[in-house]
């Protein structure tokens, strides 16, 4: 089975840094979505910015992938949490891919708030054609100094990734 392994990172890269644990466990390739249009400014200018992305449906075009989805049997999805959803990143990469006949396993970063993130992004990779399973959340620190620092127990975080060999 080929994995590809996508997530997007923003504020602590706590998104990213799960996906490389499960890529060094798993394998598989791996891939960062990037928008075209980088957000730019201080925290509280994207927070702000993400709130309205968010509120709207925003799907900012993304950079190249670098890689064909068509060409793996299961995707791994990694979003933050933004205002309670997934990032804007997140949601045009699970709305404009074909998952028919795939397998999508999404997993969720929050700061304690994670709203309905993990079950919209299963209601997309659905609408799209995937076959869900194994959909996580990680819990990370509320507090700015610290917003890198994982509240979910790091065995949690093991069991996981074993439950994806
Ligand atoms: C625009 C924006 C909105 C956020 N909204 C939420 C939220 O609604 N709930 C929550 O728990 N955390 C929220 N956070 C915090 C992030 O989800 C959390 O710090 C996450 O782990 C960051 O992952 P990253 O380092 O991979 O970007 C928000 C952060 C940003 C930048």
């Amino acid at each position: 089975m080929k994995t590809l392994i996508v997530y997007f990172s923003y504020t602590a890269g706590n998104t990213k840094r799960i996906a490389e644990r499960v890529q060094a466990s798993v394998g598989g390739d791996i891939a960062r979505l990037e928008p075209v249009t980088p957000y730019k400014g201080s925290y509280d200018d994207v927070v702000h910015q993400g709130q309205e992305e968010v509120e709207c449906g925003y799907k900012p075009a993304l950079k190249s992938l670098g890689v064909n989805v068509k060409d793996y049997d299961r995707i791994i999805v990694g979003s933050p949490t933004w205002w309670y959803k997934m990032a804007p990143a997140a949601l045009t990469f699970l709305s404009e891919n074909d998952f028919t006949g795939k397998t999508v396993v999404p997993f969720m970063t929050n700061a304690g708030w994670p709203g309905t993130v993990l079950k919209d992004m299963t209601a997309v990779a659905e609408k799209n054609g995937a076959k869900v399973e194994h959909g996580h959340e990680f819990r990370f620190s509320s507090d700015s100094k610290h917003f890198d620092r994982m509240v979910t127990p790091e065995k949690e975080l093991e069991q996981w990734i074993n439950t994806l060999k």
